[in-house]
């Protein structure tokens, strides 16, 4: 009996192991550069126990392999391609897209899985489609006074403060919040403080390492078939509560606002969204607007509207307090743009600005937060300029970390030199050497929100203020092995000083 069982145990121990290493001779079998996988974690045992950001491990698999076009991992058992190379990245995030729509993270479409981030195939074409019209120029000068009033209330804020050290990621998240939530949904951050711990609660859920995307990493497709969702069930319920509260203060009706929340209202009292056609002989589809489509936008563009904003200002202010000189000469250019506008931070003075965009973009190649990029093969592909083919389903990855510090793109690409931003130099560059904001049809929606909104802050911030290392300001910085941006653990504390 006891043999029995020992031979049951052996075996079932060997099977395993043969289940959780079948996958990693794929690609020394098609003699790509790999690197060395560890049974059932692939290359991703640090990121899955948590003791290393999922964007900084893939920042330094593509550091290791400085003369390869393509490099194969494996994610958990999942053999996938990271590309290095800027040309292929341009064939497959760029010409050959319509290859490559989705992201390669299937989950239910139930609640809100729905979103545009996450959504794939038809349903991604046609909210995309949709919601791009909402980040125009036109619309953004529109929403510029919601900006610039978050601008001078936040500076009101800190003025009120006690001691001059502050985390500031903590302090910038505020403005962001309440920009926001004015720009998107015509909310006053004085009353939804009621809200404010859910939000808060929701985004640290949401951006969260969650062990279900390693399952899918194992199992790519597992979730999407036993339909489940990434997001808690109270975070669903908040934002449809909180879309319907809004759609019954607006009496059903897009407001003059002309805010996000009243094109989802032009949208749902339609009744359905016309389908993306990719041709003409193509038959349209069509989507309807429900309550759970409506509750999934909200959420996406209130979660990734003021995190990721919040978390580059906080960059931005920590390398403007280690680098004074830098910090210094923004200071006088938003000085002088400020005096030539006649005190005012208007949406036409942000273009004269020119330095606080160097500075801007420079912080964003340091730490490009939205790490790695994904796509998925629609169809089977053979890889430009390589024997690679491949397979439907299988997912391409893109480090944009690993791209920002490869020295022959940018030399010394430790030190922060706003300069490499200048039209000369960044005209000499590949067109896909810098994309903290992605690449492709697929590229973060909300860029030039984002931009604005952050240069509003910023320039408002630093015409009263000044930022100093203060004694808890860490050298060097640690990331967040828990996030899934690229986040500082621990909060970045400075001085916030008022300028003499
Ligand atoms: C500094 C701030 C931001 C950074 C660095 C950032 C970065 C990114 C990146 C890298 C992506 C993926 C792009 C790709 O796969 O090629 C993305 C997608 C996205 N971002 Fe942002 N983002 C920022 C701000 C915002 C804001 C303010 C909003 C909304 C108001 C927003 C909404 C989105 C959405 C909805 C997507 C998905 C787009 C799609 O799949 O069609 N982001 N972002």
């Amino acid at each position: 009996m006891l043999q029995y069982v020992a031979i049951t145990l052996v075996t079932l121990v060997i099977g395993i192991y043969w289940y959780i290493t079948r996958n990693f001779n794929y690609w020394k079998d098609r003699n790509v550069a790999y690197l060395e996988p560890t049974p059932l974690f692939g290359n991703m045992k640090e990121t899955a126990l948590r003791r290393k950001n999922i964007g900084i491990l893939f920042g330094e698999i593509h550091k290791q392999f400085p003369n390869e076009k393509v490099v194969g991992v494996y994610r958990m058992t999942t053999p996938c391609l990271l590309i290095r190379d800027l040309d292929i990245i341009k064939h497959v995030m760029i010409k050959d897209f319509d290859l490559f729509v989705d992201r390669g993270l299937e989950f239910s479409n139930d609640g809100l899985g729905a979103n545009l981030f996450h959504a794939d195939g038809e349903l991604w074409r046609s909210l995309r489609n949709k919601f791009t019209p909402i980040f125009t120029t036109a619309k953004l000068k529109n929403m510029f006074y919601l900006m610039t009033e978050g601008g001078d209330k936040f500076v009101k804020y800190i003025e009120t403060l006690k001691g001059p050290e502050q985390e500031i990621h903590g302090l910038v998240q505020r403005y962001t919040i309440a920009t926001i939530a004015a720009c998107g949904f015509g909310l006053d951050f004085d009353n939804m403080q009621d809200k404010l711990h859910i939000l808060l609660k929701v985004e640290r859920m949401v951006l969260s390492q969650n062990i279900a995307v390693e399952i899918d990493m194992m199992f790519p497709g597992i979730l999407k078939k036993i339909n489940a969702s990434l997001f808690p069930k109270f975070a669903s319920d908040f934002f449809y509560s909180l879309v319907k509260q809004i759609i019954t203060e607006r009496n059903n009706a897009p407001t003059n606002r002309k805010d996000f929340m009243d094109l989802l209202l032009e949208l749902r009292n339609k009744g359905q969204v016309q389908g993306f056609k990719k041709a003409e002989s193509d038959e349209t589809q069509t989507i309807a607007i429900t309550d759970g489509i409506m509750a999934a936008q909200a959420f996406v563009f209130f979660v990734g509207g003021y995190e990721t904003s919040a978390t580059t200002m906080s960059y931005l202010l920590y390398q403007l307090a280690l680098n004074p000189d830098i910090q210094d000469k923004l200071i006088t250019e938003i000085d002088e743009v400020i005096a030539k506008y006649n005190g005012q931070v208007t949406y036409e003075c942000l273009a004269d600005m020119v330095y606080l965009d160097k500075v801007f973009k420079e912080t964003l190649r340091m730490y490009s937060i939205v790490e790695p990029l994904t796509r998925n093969a629609g169809a089977e592909y053979k890889v430009p300029g390589t024997d690679i083919v491949l397979k439907k389903g299988q997912t391409v990855i893109v480090s944009p970390k690993g791209i920002h510090y490869d020295p022959t793109l940018y030399p010394e690409p430790e030190k922060f030199d706003p300069e490499r931003f200048s039209v000369e130099n960044s005209a000499n560059r590949h067109p896909c050497a810098y994309m903290p904001f992605g690449i492709g049809p697929r590229n973060c929606i909300g860029m030039r929100f984002a931009q604005t909104q952050s240069r509003v802050c910023i320039a408002k911030l630093l015409s009263k203020f000044r930022v100093e290392p203060s004694k808890n300001t860490k050298r060097e910085l640690e990331y967040d092995a828990n996030r899934i941006i690229v986040g500082p653990s621990g909060g970045i504390y400075l001085n916030v000083v008022k300028r003499q």
